[in-house]
């Protein structure tokens, strides 16, 4: 055989991976292949692989006569609708994609390559965790995979696809990337599994139970999302890899669009019910001024009274958080705050601009909130606007109370345009509350706590004394409002920003 025949005849034993027994066994479970996964998730011909004849260098426990080319990842680039991106994706046909030294050197590989490069990275992660029988070197391999997600933190979005098991010190490094999502039933993440908790605490939980797609994406917010199979993980992964920028140097992607800026939406007049306690539903709002209604929503499932996710504006990507009337009044609370600091830290650190959407009546009381934190965690958020230095511009539609008004980017946390529609309520605290505590010895006549509610009303539950003092810069129509937001963003397209040197700052954690 030649050795143009040979290398072919090689290359065809490293794409079979552990062999047909073990790809079907794959298969069996509902999962693609490490390469079928990675046709799915590039352009079609576009991925270029590297290092595919890397082999372990292990001797112990009989390791020394198994070879199997690749070592249980595969590794390259590739392109997602023309833009560029290095991905791994780990074999499980291959020692059950465990990772030994040689797999670890591959995947620093390429992160190594993508911050070079200024592209994304996107891990397929689908492993046993530490290859057993390389012991420690298979720990020190995993940390400097970790060091380098450290080190590419904020220069290239990091994603991560749960896509199998993931258990042990391996979870940090999807917990160290900006994106973790799941896919359902297949696919789980704990630091120890149901058989170690039944011995120390003795717990009795399924895998699913401890670490599927519903507890990370619902309970513990570890997962940003979950997909019900392989194949629409890897379209939706699609679908928000447009959203990103290819780094911290790239400019945000701006592409085509088919929606008028000037867009006049009527229905947005009567979104908000004229009765201030009734909820609407703030993703219409979101949904209605995005170019083309295209809403990416992260951490859908996981405290609910705040939404975060990526539309566009006039072709450009937009980062949105808005408080969700529907879910507690849109109270922030602990979970909120944490989960809405988290995405505008990610938006600032990438150039992202920043739509923020307010109808928040406040922190949510209690002990549950105070013994949990959330003077701390609320500091969270009110760090993460006011630190943000990308454009920022925010829309009051209806309430905007106390120490959730200084949260939600006021004009006093750098928010460059601040509108409010004529339903907005700006205001320490609503009528009946303030009305307590300033008119306490007159709660028993009903006709004059009457009128110090109308009052009350009348001074503050509007949006004009805010607009007097100059907090919001304008008292909008709603039905203008993807126009006027479009216009915000144009001007502030050019926006220097000016910090004070640090080596980094101290967030409260
Ligand atoms: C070497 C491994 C392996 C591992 C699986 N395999 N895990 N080889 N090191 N960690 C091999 C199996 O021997 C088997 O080989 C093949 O992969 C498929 O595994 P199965 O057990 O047959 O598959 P399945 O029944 O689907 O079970 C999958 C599994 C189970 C749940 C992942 O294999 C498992 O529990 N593995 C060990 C998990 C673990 O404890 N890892 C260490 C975690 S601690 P053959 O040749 O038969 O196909 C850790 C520390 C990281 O990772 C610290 C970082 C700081």
């Amino acid at each position: 055989m030649n050795v143009i025949d040979q290398l072919e005849e090689r290359r065809a034993q490293a794409r079979l991976g552990g062999g047909e027994r073990r790809i079907e066994s794959q298969h069996a479970k509902g999962k693609l292949t490490a390469r079928e996964r990675l046709e799915l998730l590039l352009d079609p011909g576009s991925f270029e692989e590297f290092d595919m004849f890397v082999k372990h260098r292990a001797v112990d426990f009989g390791m020394d006569e198994k070879h199997i080319p690749g070592d249980g990842v595969v590794t390259g680039w590739g392109t997602i609708n023309g833009r560029k991106t290095f991905v791994f994706a780990q074999d499980f046909t291959v020692f059950g994609g465990s990772l030994s030294e040689t797999h670890a050197k591959k995947i620093c590989k390429i992160q190594t390559m993508a911050m070079k490069h200024g592209a994304p990275i996107i891990g397929l992660n689908d492993s046993g965790g530490a290859r057993i029988q390389e012991g420690v070197a298979s720990l020190a391999g995993y940390t400097d995979v970790f060091q380098n997600n450290i080190k590419a933190s904020g220069v290239i979005p990091q994603i991560s696809v749960i896509m199998g098991p993931c258990a042990g010190g391996a979870v940090y490094s999807p917990a160290l990337t900006d994106f973790t999502f799941m896919v359902r039933d297949s696919s789980y993440m704990f630091l120890t599994g149901p058989d170690v908790l039944k011995t120390v605490t003795n717990e009795i939980v399924t895998a699913e139970e401890l670490g599927g797609a519903k507890t990370h994406t619902s309970k513990s917010s570890v997962a940003d999302g979950a997909f019900d199979n392989d194949m629409e993980a890897l379209a939706e992964i699609r679908r928000l890899f447009d959203f990103l920028p290819l780094s911290n140097r790239s400019g945000v992607p701006c592409r085509p669009f088919y929606d008028e800026h000037d867009r006049v939406i009527d229905s947005l007049d009567t979104l908000v019910p004229d009765n201030p306690n009734i909820p609407y539903d703030m993703k219409e709002l979101i949904l209605k001024i995005a170019d083309e209604g295209d809403f990416f929503e992260i951490q859908q499932d996981f405290a609910k009274n705040i939404v975060t996710g990526f539309i566009r504006l006039e072709g450009q990507s937009i980062g949105v958080v808005a408080n969700q009337p529907m879910v507690l009044a849109g109270c922030l609370d602990s979970d909120a705050s944490r989960k809405a600091a988290r995405f505008v830290r990610f938006c600032d650190a990438f150039d992202i601009p920043l739509l923020t959407l307010v109808d928040v009546p406040g922190f949510l009381p209690g002990t549950a909130q105070e013994f949990g934190g959330v003077i701390k965690h609320g500091a969270k958020l009110l760090y993460a606007f006011g630190e943000a230095s990308v454009p920022k511009v925010t829309v009051i539609t209806r309430k905007a109370y106390g120490g959730a008004y200084c949260v939600m980017a006021p004009k006093h946390l750098g928010g460059d345009v601040n509108y409010a529609w004529p339903t907005a309520q700006i205001a320490v605290m609503g009528a009946k509350g303030a009305v307590e505590i300033l008119h306490r010895k007159d709660l028993g006549d009903t006709d004059k706590t009457a009128a110090h509610i109308a009052d009350y009303e009348e001074k503050f539950l509007s949006p004009f004394r805010a607009a007097e003092l100059g907090y919001i810069d304008e008292v909008i129509q709603p039905r203008g409002t993807r126009k006027r937001i479009c216009r915000a963003f144009s001007l502030l397209a050019d926006k220097a920003a000016d910090t004070p040197w640090k080596k980094h700052d101290n967030l409260p954690l």
